[in-house]
């Protein structure tokens, strides 16, 4: 399921991409590290240390939760992790390809082919279907259409969500939304999930599903990382990472 090589299937547009010609990953190997890393925002009155000096290694099949008090810096390590934010200092290696110093549009690349988001908010599109909305991040990845089918069809299968492929994301519960917003995070089989609160939004009987979801995913292989508020989650993951003003305060580590 976790591969970062081009093969057959995949069409030469991809050939660009930059984690290219990487062999199956193995399980257990270290897919993400980062050493050293600092993310300072910088605005006119004052200079906020987001993240400060940050070692850490993620493993093939781990799932680490990341938790914090509000402004500890936990969003903006999920956004450098996503490639969704560049730092100021430090290394990162993603499937031990060093991912810093991409350009924007590498950066992309990579994203798209090898990470899934799940947002707080869903942030699924409006107007489009459910099965649009799986589909889109394959369609910029140049995958023909027929993979394409049935790759959104296995993922919304995999999320009990098939049944409403037909639905626009409004027409939805906050749950089933999210559910819909797993399906596209996994349907490009990504090296990592990042997840910022994903039940954040969620009743708690909604939150359950979603975790149970994220737990099958996980027993099935993928490698996790998700921000969360809530201890009862945070015990889920396999492991604790606990940030304060930035730095890493304590790492547990449970199975
Ligand atoms: N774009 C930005 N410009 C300036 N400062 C920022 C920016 N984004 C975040 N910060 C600051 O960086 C610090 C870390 O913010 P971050 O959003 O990562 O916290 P968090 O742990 O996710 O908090 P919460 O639990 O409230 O979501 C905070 O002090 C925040 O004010
Ligand atoms: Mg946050």
């Amino acid at each position: 399921m976790m591969t970062t090589n081009n093969n057959a299937e995949t069409p030469a547009s991809e050939d660009a991409a930059v984690l290219s010609g990487a062999a199956k990953v193995e399980t257990g190997k270290s897919l993400i590290t980062l050493e050293g890393l600092t993310k300072v925002f910088e605005t006119e009155e004052v200079e906020t240390h987001a993240l400060s000096n940050i070692h850490l290694n993620i493993r093939q099949g781990e799932w680490v939760a990341i938790v914090g008090p509000s402004g500890s810096g936990k969003s903006t390590l999920l956004a450098v992790l996503g490639l969704l934010d560049t730092t100021t200092r430090g290394t990162y290696l993603l499937d031990g390809k060093s991912v810093l110093d991409l350009s924007a549009s590498d950066r992309a690349l990579v994203r798209n082919r090898h990470i899934g988001f799940i947002f707080q908010s869903f942030n699924l599109i409006g107007d489009l279907t459910v099965f649009e909305n799986v589909e889109l991040p394959l369609t910029y990845r140049g995958m023909p259409a027929a993979e394409r089918k049935q790759r959104v069809e296995k993922a919304l299968d995999k999320v009990g969500m098939a049944h409403r492929a037909r639905h626009m994301p409004g027409q939805l519960s906050g749950g089933q939304q999210q559910r819909v917003a797993v399906a596209r995070a996994v349907a490009g089989d990504p090296l990592i999930l990042l997840a910022d609160e994903p039940t954040g939004n969620l009743d708690s009987k909604n939150g359950e599903a979603v975790m149970q979801l994220l737990s099958e995913l996980h027993k099935a292989g993928a490698t996790i990382c998700m921000v969360t508020h809530d201890p009862a989650h945070a015990r889920v993951a396999t492991r604790t990472v606990s940030l304060f003003d930035g730095r890493v305060v304590q790492d547990e580590q449970r199975r």
